[in-house]
């Protein structure tokens, strides 16, 4: 792992360990997944950290854990009950992902966690960083891995650049992992992009990394210089995205009483998530649906005949209901 040696000679290696470590040393939060080594547990949190902070993860992992101890109990759970716990942390692809990986590791693996990153990637929803960070938090390997914080810090310090090509910065990470200490390097690499080289705000003047990193110099002139930026736009309100509707329709399905097992009718489903939902927003309702059931999100549960004959009453027929 030597194609990033060019820009990081052994001393620049080894000062660059050791002062991101001594930050961390004196300023790790106690987080309840660094306080276990069960590779179930850390795909939990890892799934659940790939788009939600911290302190709301804290909560959900602790909740799912106890409703959910192992891969095996999560295997064999009921789906909707999976993606009842998930509500309120969003993205709910990941939960049927992550319930998919545990069904892969009980049938695949006998039950046992894989622990090379490349079989760890061929489980539903684990792609090359979820794989690395649960080689590296569950069993200890010296392996890099990037999420986009990690990918900033790493960029700015080496190539002093935030946005440096990945594969450059990734050899860059390999070479900075320090034998032995692949875990508590990358947690210490995933704090320091979250409390001190954060991406709008780096507190370069009182960085231990000031006389290492590339990025120090450019970075306080910039800052000094800037105006409070404003925050980027939003292209359209969220609340009129596809996420959003899907959002509404799953938590609608969640809320469905327990005698409504059977499920909704389209249009009542349509009349919950949208107002002034009418007949003619249909097409648009069964579009998201149909993308809810391919993504294992949802079920529709009877096909109505005057649907598939695009008869008056379409869709009235139709139930949905979680999987
Ligand atoms: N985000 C992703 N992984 C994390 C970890 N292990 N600790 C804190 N935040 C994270």
């Amino acid at each position: 792992m030597s194609s990033a040696s060019a820009a990081l000679p052994p001393e620049r290696i080894a000062e660059i360990r050791s002062q991101l470590l001594g930050w961390f040393r004196q300023h790790a939060r106690d987080l309840p997944w660094r306080r276990t080594r069960d590779p179930y547990a850390i795909l939990v949190s890892e799934v659940m950290l790939q788009q939600t902070q911290v302190d709301r993860v804290i909560p959900y992992y602790e909740r799912f854990l106890e409703q959910f101890p192992t891969v095996q109990a999560l295997a064999e759970a009921p789906t909707a009950e999976v993606i009842r716990l998930w509500s309120g942390l969003g993205y709910n692809r990941r939960a049927v992902n992550l319930q998919r990986a545990a069904i892969a590791i009980v049938e695949r693996f006998g039950g046992e966690f894989p622990r090379t990153v490349d079989e760890l990637r061929t489980l539903p929803g684990v792609g090359a960083y979820t794989a690395g960070a649960v080689a590296a938090f569950a069993f200890e390997q010296d392996v890099a891995f990037l999420d986009t914080n990690m990918r900033r810090v790493a960029g700015r310090v080496v190539f002093g650049d935030d946005a440096a090509p990945e594969t450059r910065v990734l050899a860059a990470a390999s070479d900075l992992v320090p034998p032995g200490h692949g875990w508590e390097w990358n947690q210490a690499l995933i704090e320091f992009g979250a409390l001190q080289c954060t991406a709008r705000r780096p507190a370069c003047v009182i960085c231990p990394l000031r006389e290492s990193c590339l990025a120090s110099a450019s970075m306080q002139q910039f800052l000094a210089n800037k105006k409070a930026a404003p925050r980027k736009e939003q292209a359209a309100p969220f609340e009129t995205t596809t996420r959003y509707y899907r959002g509404r329709i799953v938590e609608a399905l969640r809320g469905l009483p327990a005698g409504e097992e059977e499920g909704i009718e389209l249009a009542r489903l349509g009349g919950l998530v949208r107002e002034g939902y009418s007949d003619d927003d249909l097409p648009w309702l069964r579009s998201l649906v149909d993308g809810l059931q391919r993504d294992g999100l949802a079920v529709i549960a009877e096909e109505s005949p005057a649907y598939n004959a695009g008869g008056p009453d379409a869709g009235e027929k139709l139930r949905v209901r979680l999987p």
